[in-house]
């Protein structure tokens, strides 16, 4: 089945056409890369599929057209965005209640969220991190958390900007992990040739604002 979907996906951005007719379907549990030069539109695509972005053409959620903002809040709520900047994420005073918020919005109970924390906190291996101020984390340790934030809200598919970026062999090696396991779709999009090769997944190449198969 068809998880997200898309059809003739067109963006203008200052009078400039980013995506220049973009189709691209995931299937459920199905795992990508997204891949390219500087400024080909990949960013862009990923903040498109999340409502971020006026766009023409057709998104589809699980068979569904999306249109309204409506629309796009409930998608949030089942797919979940890691930005290329953690810093464009991150906002909690600490780790732990910035990965304790989704779920707390989600209107999960106190206890169940407090599970929730401590098992993403112990996965992803920063139950040091806990109480640390989020803008004290190094560049790797934001980008780390900022997935975990994500992965606590349980989400159908995760799009992931750049995930690799500043990370050590231990924090690299913990994402690659989370990602062989997770059940959920993920759209990743890197220039990490070593991750690609790891994984194996389907590639696909942006290229002045067209997507193709690799
Ligand atoms: N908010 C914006 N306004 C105008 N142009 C933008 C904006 N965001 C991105 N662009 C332009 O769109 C193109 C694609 O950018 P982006 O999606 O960030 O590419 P990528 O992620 O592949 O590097 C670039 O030429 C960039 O300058
Ligand atoms: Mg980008």
């Amino acid at each position: 089945m068809e998880v997200l979907s898309v059809e003739d996906l067109r963006v203008k951005l200052e009078g400039r056409e980013v995506l220049k007719g973009v189709n691209f379907s995931l299937k459920k549990g199905e795992k990508v890369f997204i891949t390219g030069p500087n400024g080909a539109g990949k960013t862009t695509f990923l903040e498109t599929l999340m409502g971020f972005v006026p766009f023409e053409g057709e998104i589809l959620f699980k068979g569904k057209h999306l249109k309204s903002e409506d629309d796009f809040a409930l998608l949030r709520g089942r797919v979940g965005y890691v930005f290329q900047n953690p810093d464009d994420q991150l906002f909690a005073p600490t780790v732990e209640e910035e990965l304790a918020f989704a779920p707390l919005v989600k209107g999960i109970k106190r206890e169940q969220v407090k599970e929730i924390v401590e098992r993403t906190l112990r996965e992803f291996e920063i139950k040091h991190l806990r109480n640390k101020p989020t803008y004290k984390l190094s560049g790797g340790e934001k980008r780390i958390v900022s997935v975990a934030c994500v992965v606590t809200m349980d989400p159908e598919v995760i799009l992931l900007d750049e995930p690799t970026t500043g990370l050590d062999r231990n924090k690299w090696e913990k994402l690659v992990e989370f990602f062989e396991r997770t059940g959920s779709s993920l759209v990743v999009v890197t220039h990490d040739t070593k991750l690609m090769e790891r994984l194996g997944w389907k590639r696909y190449v942006m290229e002045d604002g067209k997507l193709c198969s690799a």
